[in-house]
Protein backbone atom coordinates (compact mmCIF):
# COMPACT_ATOMS: atom_id res chain seq x y z
CA UNK A 1 0.00 0.00 0.00
CA UNK A 2 1.24 3.42 -0.87
CA UNK A 3 0.66 6.31 1.75
CA UNK A 4 0.24 9.77 0.46
CA UNK A 5 2.74 12.10 0.90
CA UNK A 6 1.55 15.69 1.41
CA UNK A 7 4.35 17.83 0.57
CA UNK A 8 4.30 21.27 1.01
CA UNK A 9 7.24 23.38 -0.94
CA UNK A 10 7.42 27.13 0.70
CA UNK A 11 10.24 28.53 -2.17
CA UNK A 12 11.73 31.23 -2.11
CA UNK A 13 9.54 32.25 1.12
CA UNK A 14 9.84 32.35 5.05
CA UNK A 15 13.60 32.86 6.55
CA UNK A 16 14.59 30.71 9.95
CA UNK A 17 12.81 33.71 11.86
CA UNK A 18 9.12 32.54 10.16
CA UNK A 19 9.89 29.20 10.16
CA UNK A 20 10.24 28.59 13.47
CA UNK A 21 6.71 30.50 13.87
CA UNK A 22 5.53 28.34 11.41
CA UNK A 23 6.06 25.26 12.86
CA UNK A 24 4.82 26.44 16.33
CA UNK A 25 1.30 27.43 14.57
CA UNK A 26 1.36 24.19 12.31
CA UNK A 27 2.18 22.15 15.41
CA UNK A 28 -0.45 24.11 17.89
CA UNK A 29 -3.00 22.93 15.24
CA UNK A 30 -1.99 19.40 14.92
CA UNK A 31 -2.32 18.83 18.64
CA UNK A 32 -6.34 18.74 18.07
CA UNK A 33 -5.86 16.99 14.75
CA UNK A 34 -5.67 13.15 16.34
CA UNK A 35 -6.94 10.97 12.58
CA UNK A 36 -4.12 12.94 11.21
CA UNK A 37 -1.34 12.38 14.17
CA UNK A 38 -2.88 8.63 13.99
CA UNK A 39 -2.56 8.25 10.02
CA UNK A 40 1.39 9.84 10.38
CA UNK A 41 2.40 7.59 13.04
CA UNK A 42 0.79 4.50 11.06
CA UNK A 43 3.05 5.58 8.33
CA UNK A 44 -0.01 6.19 5.76
CA UNK A 45 0.31 9.67 5.93
CA UNK A 46 4.29 11.65 5.49
CA UNK A 47 4.12 15.46 6.04
CA UNK A 48 6.85 17.03 4.09
CA UNK A 49 8.13 20.01 4.26
CA UNK A 50 10.55 21.48 1.53
CA UNK A 51 12.17 24.64 2.89
CA UNK A 52 15.03 27.59 2.08
CA UNK A 53 18.07 26.42 2.62
CA UNK A 54 18.44 28.66 5.38
CA UNK A 55 15.39 27.37 7.23
CA UNK A 56 16.72 23.80 7.17
CA UNK A 57 17.77 23.92 10.87
CA UNK A 58 15.90 26.21 12.31
CA UNK A 59 13.07 24.35 10.99
CA UNK A 60 14.67 20.15 11.91
CA UNK A 61 15.26 22.30 15.80
CA UNK A 62 11.17 23.06 15.32
CA UNK A 63 9.72 19.73 14.88
CA UNK A 64 12.73 17.29 16.55
CA UNK A 65 11.09 16.71 19.65
CA UNK A 66 7.46 15.65 18.33
CA UNK A 67 6.15 12.15 18.80
CA UNK A 68 5.27 12.08 15.02
CA UNK A 69 7.62 12.17 12.02
CA UNK A 70 7.49 15.43 10.12
CA UNK A 71 10.31 15.42 6.77
CA UNK A 72 12.12 18.83 6.09
CA UNK A 73 13.81 18.72 2.89
CA UNK A 74 15.68 20.81 0.70
CA UNK A 75 14.25 22.34 -2.36
CA UNK A 76 17.17 21.99 -4.86
CA UNK A 77 21.43 21.00 -4.49
CA UNK A 78 24.31 21.29 -6.87
CA UNK A 79 25.51 18.22 -8.94
CA UNK A 80 28.70 18.79 -7.69
CA UNK A 81 29.55 18.10 -3.99
CA UNK A 82 31.95 20.95 -3.01
CA UNK A 83 34.30 23.44 -4.92
CA UNK A 84 33.76 26.81 -7.23
CA UNK A 85 30.15 26.86 -7.00
CA UNK A 86 29.18 30.32 -5.54
CA UNK A 87 26.34 30.54 -4.15
CA UNK A 88 24.99 26.72 -3.93
CA UNK A 89 24.36 24.08 -1.55
CA UNK A 90 25.63 20.32 -2.02
CA UNK A 91 24.27 17.10 -0.99
CA UNK A 92 27.04 16.59 1.20
CA UNK A 93 26.34 19.62 3.26
CA UNK A 94 22.67 18.86 3.49
CA UNK A 95 23.81 15.58 4.71
CA UNK A 96 25.60 17.66 7.41
CA UNK A 97 22.48 18.65 9.18
CA UNK A 98 20.65 15.53 8.98
CA UNK A 99 17.98 16.50 5.86
CA UNK A 100 17.61 13.41 3.93
CA UNK A 101 14.95 14.59 1.35
CA UNK A 102 15.43 17.17 -1.66
CA UNK A 103 13.34 17.99 -4.47
CA UNK A 104 14.67 18.03 -8.07
CA UNK A 105 13.76 19.57 -11.29
CA UNK A 106 10.72 21.59 -10.18
CA UNK A 107 9.60 23.66 -12.71
CA UNK A 108 10.55 27.18 -11.94
CA UNK A 109 14.35 25.19 -11.51
CA UNK A 110 13.87 24.13 -15.20
CA UNK A 111 12.33 27.49 -16.28
CA UNK A 112 13.62 29.73 -14.66
CA UNK A 113 17.27 28.64 -14.51
CA UNK A 114 17.18 26.68 -17.64
CA UNK A 115 17.98 23.36 -15.95
CA UNK A 116 17.37 20.46 -18.21
CA UNK A 117 17.08 17.16 -18.39
CA UNK A 118 20.10 16.29 -18.47
CA UNK A 119 21.23 18.63 -15.60
CA UNK A 120 18.71 17.32 -13.57
CA UNK A 121 19.84 13.81 -14.04
CA UNK A 122 23.34 14.51 -12.75
CA UNK A 123 21.33 16.14 -9.62
CA UNK A 124 18.98 12.94 -9.18
CA UNK A 125 22.75 10.64 -9.64
CA UNK A 126 24.62 13.13 -6.96
CA UNK A 127 21.46 13.26 -4.56
CA UNK A 128 20.71 9.02 -4.90
CA UNK A 129 24.87 8.49 -4.27
CA UNK A 130 24.42 10.35 -1.54
CA UNK A 131 21.95 9.00 0.28
CA UNK A 132 19.33 11.83 -0.01
CA UNK A 133 15.39 10.73 -1.23
CA UNK A 134 14.30 12.65 -4.26
CA UNK A 135 11.31 13.92 -5.32
CA UNK A 136 11.61 14.16 -9.13
CA UNK A 137 9.32 17.09 -10.74
CA UNK A 138 8.07 16.59 -14.04
CA UNK A 139 5.25 18.68 -16.16
CA UNK A 140 3.77 20.12 -19.49
CA UNK A 141 4.14 24.19 -20.69
CA UNK A 142 0.63 25.18 -21.83
CA UNK A 143 1.71 25.16 -25.58
CA UNK A 144 2.83 21.48 -24.73
CA UNK A 145 -0.79 20.74 -23.82
CA UNK A 146 -2.57 22.33 -26.37
CA UNK A 147 -0.36 20.26 -28.95
CA UNK A 148 -1.45 17.45 -27.17
CA UNK A 149 2.48 16.75 -26.18
CA UNK A 150 1.99 16.54 -22.65
CA UNK A 151 3.10 12.86 -22.09
CA UNK A 152 5.61 13.14 -25.04
CA UNK A 153 7.09 16.17 -22.32
CA UNK A 154 6.83 14.01 -19.60
CA UNK A 155 8.14 10.52 -21.37
CA UNK A 156 11.43 12.41 -22.21
CA UNK A 157 11.85 14.35 -18.89
CA UNK A 158 11.48 10.68 -16.97
CA UNK A 159 13.76 9.26 -19.34
CA UNK A 160 16.47 11.97 -19.38
CA UNK A 161 16.05 12.73 -15.88
CA UNK A 162 16.50 9.28 -14.42
CA UNK A 163 18.99 8.00 -17.18
CA UNK A 164 20.90 5.22 -15.03
CA UNK A 165 19.17 5.01 -11.94
CA UNK A 166 19.11 1.68 -11.49
CA UNK A 167 16.31 -0.37 -10.00
CA UNK A 168 16.95 -0.54 -6.34
CA UNK A 169 17.29 3.31 -6.26
CA UNK A 170 14.02 4.21 -7.58
CA UNK A 171 12.74 3.43 -4.26
CA UNK A 172 14.26 6.62 -2.80
CA UNK A 173 12.55 8.23 -5.93
CA UNK A 174 9.11 9.96 -6.12
CA UNK A 175 7.74 11.50 -9.01
CA UNK A 176 5.78 14.55 -8.89
CA UNK A 177 3.60 15.53 -11.75
CA UNK A 178 2.97 19.37 -11.94
CA UNK A 179 2.17 20.94 -15.09
CA UNK A 180 3.38 24.00 -15.21
CA UNK A 181 0.14 25.90 -16.31
CA UNK A 182 -1.41 24.77 -13.12
CA UNK A 183 1.72 25.98 -10.59
CA UNK A 184 0.98 28.99 -8.93
CA UNK A 185 -2.41 30.01 -11.43
CA UNK A 186 -5.47 28.70 -9.64
CA UNK A 187 -5.82 26.41 -12.57
CA UNK A 188 -5.98 23.23 -11.09
CA UNK A 189 -5.42 20.08 -14.11
CA UNK A 190 -9.10 18.22 -13.44
CA UNK A 191 -8.05 15.30 -11.32
CA UNK A 192 -9.34 13.54 -14.43
CA UNK A 193 -6.70 14.90 -16.25
CA UNK A 194 -4.05 14.44 -13.66
CA UNK A 195 -5.09 11.00 -13.15
CA UNK A 196 -4.26 9.95 -16.65
CA UNK A 197 -1.00 11.61 -16.94
CA UNK A 198 -0.10 9.97 -13.28
CA UNK A 199 -0.88 6.89 -15.09
CA UNK A 200 0.84 7.31 -17.60
CA UNK A 201 3.78 7.89 -15.40
CA UNK A 202 3.72 4.68 -13.67
CA UNK A 203 3.32 2.99 -17.28
CA UNK A 204 6.73 4.65 -18.10
CA UNK A 205 8.35 3.43 -14.91
CA UNK A 206 7.22 -0.19 -15.71
CA UNK A 207 8.41 -0.09 -19.08
CA UNK A 208 11.67 1.36 -18.36
CA UNK A 209 11.90 -0.38 -15.04
CA UNK A 210 9.29 -3.42 -13.94
CA UNK A 211 6.08 -3.17 -12.90
CA UNK A 212 6.88 -4.23 -9.19
CA UNK A 213 8.69 -1.00 -9.61
CA UNK A 214 6.17 1.06 -11.08
CA UNK A 215 3.52 -0.54 -8.40
CA UNK A 216 6.35 1.16 -5.49
CA UNK A 217 6.46 4.40 -6.72
CA UNK A 218 5.02 7.29 -5.27
CA UNK A 219 3.31 9.69 -7.88
CA UNK A 220 2.29 13.41 -6.59
CA UNK A 221 0.15 15.91 -8.21
CA UNK A 222 0.94 19.60 -7.91
CA UNK A 223 -0.45 22.54 -9.24
CA UNK A 224 -2.54 25.09 -7.58
CA UNK A 225 -3.55 22.46 -4.79
CA UNK A 226 -5.99 23.43 -1.72
CA UNK A 227 -8.09 22.48 0.73
CA UNK A 228 -11.31 22.12 -1.39
CA UNK A 229 -9.35 19.84 -4.29
CA UNK A 230 -7.51 17.76 -2.00
CA UNK A 231 -10.30 15.24 -1.52
CA UNK A 232 -11.08 14.84 -5.24
CA UNK A 233 -7.20 14.80 -6.41
CA UNK A 234 -6.05 11.82 -3.85
CA UNK A 235 -9.24 9.87 -4.57
CA UNK A 236 -7.63 8.80 -8.00
CA UNK A 237 -5.82 5.79 -8.37
CA UNK A 238 -2.39 6.51 -9.07
CA UNK A 239 -2.03 9.83 -7.07
CA UNK A 240 -0.34 9.54 -4.14
CA UNK A 241 0.10 12.67 -2.58
CA UNK A 242 0.28 16.22 -3.29
CA UNK A 243 3.52 18.46 -3.80
CA UNK A 244 1.67 22.21 -2.67
CA UNK A 245 3.13 25.52 -2.92
CA UNK A 246 1.18 28.63 -2.30
CA UNK A 247 -1.67 26.44 0.12
CA UNK A 248 1.28 25.12 2.01
CA UNK A 249 2.59 28.61 3.15
CA UNK A 250 -0.38 29.10 6.09
CA UNK A 251 0.27 26.25 8.92
CA UNK A 252 -3.97 26.27 8.96
CA UNK A 253 -4.28 25.66 5.20
CA UNK A 254 -1.78 23.40 5.06
CA UNK A 255 -3.18 21.31 8.06
CA UNK A 256 -6.41 21.61 6.26
CA UNK A 257 -4.97 19.78 3.50
CA UNK A 258 -3.66 17.35 5.71
CA UNK A 259 -7.06 16.65 7.43
CA UNK A 260 -8.93 16.78 3.89
CA UNK A 261 -6.11 14.09 2.50
CA UNK A 262 -7.16 10.98 5.07
P1 LIG B 1 1.19 25.99 -6.28
O1 LIG B 1 2.70 25.50 -6.53
O2 LIG B 1 0.56 25.01 -5.33
O3 LIG B 1 1.35 27.37 -5.67
O4 LIG B 1 0.53 26.01 -7.60
C1 LIG B 1 2.99 24.13 -6.67
C2 LIG B 1 4.47 23.94 -6.83
O5 LIG B 1 5.11 24.78 -7.49
O6 LIG B 1 5.06 22.96 -6.32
Amino acid sequence: MRKNIIAGNWKMNYGPVKAVEYFEELIAILKNENDVIASVKEGKTSIELYVPSISLQASINAVKNLEYPVKIGAENINAELSGAYTGEISATMLKEISVNDTIIGHSERRHIYNESNADLNKKVHTAINEGLNVVYCVGELLEDRTSEKTIDVVKEQIIEGLKDIKDEEMDNICIAYEPVWAIGTGKTASSKDAQEVCCEIRKIIADIYSEEVSEKLHVLYGGSVKPNNTKELLSQNDIDGLLIGGASLKPDVYAEILKNSL
